[in-house]
């Protein structure tokens, strides 16, 4: 499978519709996660099996991978668990899906694509103007968690968010793990094998102020 799709490319300008939350879940009213660039969705499932009082919605912009996570929600009957395939700048740029933005808790960007490449930086989900976008729709008190392997990466998400005067850092040592999305603290695949291979990991979250 390739590693990185373009998510420039004209094949993302047509958005699928996200259905409303009560038919996504069983229950629309429990807190709500979105975790954008879930892959096959494996993290996602480990926190929707434990964590029954959140809702997680992943968002993917591989087809096949998106396709497969949906038959496993269905055959497995897991009513807390949806996943949206497609370009997540599109789709939570796009008018009729407002009200995910405005109805998570929190958001997590675990180990994007890096595109290494100066030219290609415009091809990385964190951009100034989807940041101004969440900036503009979360509630106060909504969360943003960032999580990479690669340090370039990391200070140019870090510095886009900060650049928001509407989000600030939380002190992760003062930060109440337990009450988040991933209270037990579940690894998604691709920090399972940077800790194998004794990568770095850098991460920081943000509250909407
Ligand atoms: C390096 S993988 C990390 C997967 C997973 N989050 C983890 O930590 O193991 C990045 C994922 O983000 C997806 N992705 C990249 N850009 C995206 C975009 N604009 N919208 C949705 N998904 C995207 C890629 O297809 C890939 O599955």
């Amino acid at each position: 499978m390739r590693q990185h799709v373009n998510p420039l490319s004209k094949n993302f300008n047509e958005i699928e519709r996200i259905p409303s939350l009560k038919e996504m879940f069983g229950d629309p009213k429990l807190n709500l996660h979105l975790d954008i660039g879930c892959a096959a969705g494996e993290f996602l499932f480990d926190l929707a099996l434990v964590n029954t009082s959140w809702n997680y919605l992943g968002i993917e912009i591989r087809e096949k991978l998106v396709k497969t996570a949906k038959l496993k929600v269905r055959e497995r009957e897991i009513k807390n668990l949806y996943f949206a395939f497609g370009n997540a700048n599109n789709i939570l740029n796009d008018v009729q899906s407002k009200f995910i933005l405005k109805n998570v808790r929190s958001i997590s960007f675990n180990f994007p694509d890096p595109w290494f490449k100066k030219r290609h930086y415009k091809r990385r989900v964190i951009q100034p103007e989807f940041i101004h976008i969440l900036s503009n729709l979360l509630h106060k008190g909504s969360l943003i968690f960032i999580k990479t392997d690669v340090k370039d990466l990391f200070d140019y998400m870090d510095c886009t968010i900060s650049s928001n005067f509407n989000f600030k850092t939380i002190d992760k040592n003062n930060f109440n793990y337990f009450e988040s999305f991933n209270p037990n603290k579940v690894q998604t695949n691709r920090e399972k094998y940077a800790i194998v291979n004794q990568l770095d990991i850098f991460d920081k979250v943000y509250i909407k102020i």
